[in-house]
C-alpha cells in the first residue's frame, strides 16, 4: 500500500510545552482520537532528549562528531514516522525553545554520514498543533506556522497545516469548541503536495 500523505500511518507528536499535559497537549491528543484504527502513534517529549545545546560545527575542524546511541534513537524515531506533529505553544510569538532545538539538530543530522536525513524527510508530513492565550486573534501564531512551513518547504516536506487553539490554564482549550471541532478532522483531510524544493 503506498503512502498516502492524507493518510499518516505512523504519527510522531514532538511534544514542546515546557509544561506536561497543557493545551497544545490535551488539544493533540484530541485530534489523534480522529486517526484511523491501526494508525502508529508515538509520543516524544522533547526536552527529555535533547538535554545538551546545540552547536554549529559546520566549519569547525572536524565538523560534527558521530552521534552516540541515544542521539541516534532519537533520530531513528524521527525518521520513522510519516508525519511529525510539532505540538507545541506560542512562546512569545513564536515556537518554544525545545521545538527550535530540535530543528537545530537537523542541521546537523543532515551532516552525518551515510544517514541520509534529509532525503529521509523527503515525502513526510509536518504539521503545528499549538495554544496560545489571545482569545481573538490568531495573527500571533504566524511566525510559528511560517517557520515550520519553510522548515518543510526547505526538507521536501508535506505541510498539512496548524491546529490553533486557545487557553491560558491547561484544561482551557477544552472549552474551545472551535478548535475541537477543526481538531476532529484535521488528520483527514488533504495534504498540500507541492513541495516547492526538494534536497
Ligand atoms: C514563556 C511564555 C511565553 C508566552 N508567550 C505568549 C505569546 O507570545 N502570545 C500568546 O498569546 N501567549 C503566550 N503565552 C501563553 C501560552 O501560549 C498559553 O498559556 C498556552 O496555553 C500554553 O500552552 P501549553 O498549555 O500547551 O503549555 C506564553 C506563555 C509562556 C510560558
Amino acid at each position: 500500500m503506498s503512502t498516502s500523505p492524507s493518510t499518516p500511518r505512523n504519527v510522531l507528536f514532538l511534544l514542546a510545552s515546557a509544561r506536561v499535559g497543557g493545551n497544545a497537549e490535551q488539544l493533540a491528543r484530541h485530534a489523534a482520537q480522529s486517526l484511523p484504527a491501526g494508525t502508529v502513534v508515538d509520543w516524544l517529549r522533547l526536552e527529555e532528549h535533547l538535554r545538551e545545546p546545540f552547536r554549529d560545527l559546520r566549519h569547525a575542524p572536524g565538523g560534527y562528531p558521530k552521534p552516540g546511541p541515544e542521539m541516534l534513537a532519537l533520530i531513528e524515531r524521527t525518521l520513522a514516522a510519516d508525519e511529525l506533529v510539532f505540538v507545541a505553544p506560542i512562546y512569545w510569538y513564536a515556537l518554544p525553545s525545545t521545538a527550535q532545538h530540535f530543528l537545530e539538530h537537523w542541521s546537523w543530522w543532515k551532516r552525518v554520514p551515510g544517514l541520509r536525513f534529509r532525503e529521509r524527510l523527503e515525502g513526510k508530513v509536518l504539521s503545528l498543533v499549538t495554544a496560545h492565550a489571545s482569545d481573538e486573534d490568531d495573527v500571533v501564531t504566524q511566525p510559528a506556522i511560517q517557520s515550520l512551513k519553510w522548515s518543510a518547504d526547505y526538507t521536501g516536506m508535506h505541510w498539512r497545516g496548524a491546529l490553533i487553539g486557545h487557553g491560558t490554564a491547561p484544561g482551557h482549550v477544552l472549552s474551545d469548541t472551535r478548535a475541537l471541532e477543526a481538531a476532529r478532522d484535521f488528520f483527514l483531510r488533504p495534504v498540500d503536495n507541492s513541495v516547492t524544493r526538494a534536497a
